[in-house]
């Protein structure tokens, strides 16, 4: 009976887990290392840059962007596992000078420092993050979207054949 409870509670858990993050803006798929590089490229990332990834997962952006690229870098995760996660990660990666994580949900956080923003989310959630960027951001400002377009703004560039997309505000 217990070992029912206890399995019944861990599949509960697990299903809270998997869809309390696609609610809130977009189940966790972490990027391909590949275009994670890509992204960088495309945004021309460089040690003047501070970049946000929104809905940072395992930190593979941030860390990337701060080692390969020089750039000071912000996660901002909801998800309290990959927060934990990537915390550990970049204090043991010795990141912790050029790579800061926020826990929380990004709509929440005030992105106006950045200079780069990085995305792999949803179509819609991008959708409603769109004037939360004009409100903020700074003239210039660099955002990449990984899968998902911001339907109706113009692109800057793109690699279509990667499905990565670069806008300026
Ligand atoms: C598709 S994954 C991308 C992870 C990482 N950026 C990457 O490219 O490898 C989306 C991430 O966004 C997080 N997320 C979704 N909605 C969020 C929100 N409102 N605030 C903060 N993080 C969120 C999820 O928990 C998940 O880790």
């Amino acid at each position: 009976m217990h070992v029912i409870l206890i399995f019944a509670l861990l599949v509960l858990f697990y299903i809270v887990w998997k869809y309390w993050s696609l609610a809130i803006g977009a189940g966790y798929d972490p990027t391909p290392m590949d275009r994670v590089h890509k992204m960088l490229e495309l945004a021309q990332v460089n040690e003047k840059d501070v970049l946000y990834d929104l809905g940072s997962g395992d930190g593979r952006i941030v860390m990337t962007a701060a080692r390969k690229y020089g750039a000071q870098a912000v996660g901002i995760e909801a998800d309290p596992f990959r927060y934990i996660f990537s915390w550990f990660m970049v204090v043991f990666s010795g990141y912790k000078k050029r790579v800061q994580l926020q826990f929380g949900s990004f709509f929440k956080k005030n992105l106006d420092k950045a200079t780069v923003i990085t995305v792999f989310l949803y179509g819609p959630t991008n959708n409603k993050l769109k004037e939360k960027f004009q409100r903020e951001l700074k003239p210039g400002t660099r955002i990449v979207s990984y899968i998902w377009e911001f339907s109706g703004w113009e692109l800057e560039d793109a690699l279509p054949g990667d499905r990565i997309y670069l806008y300026v505000i």
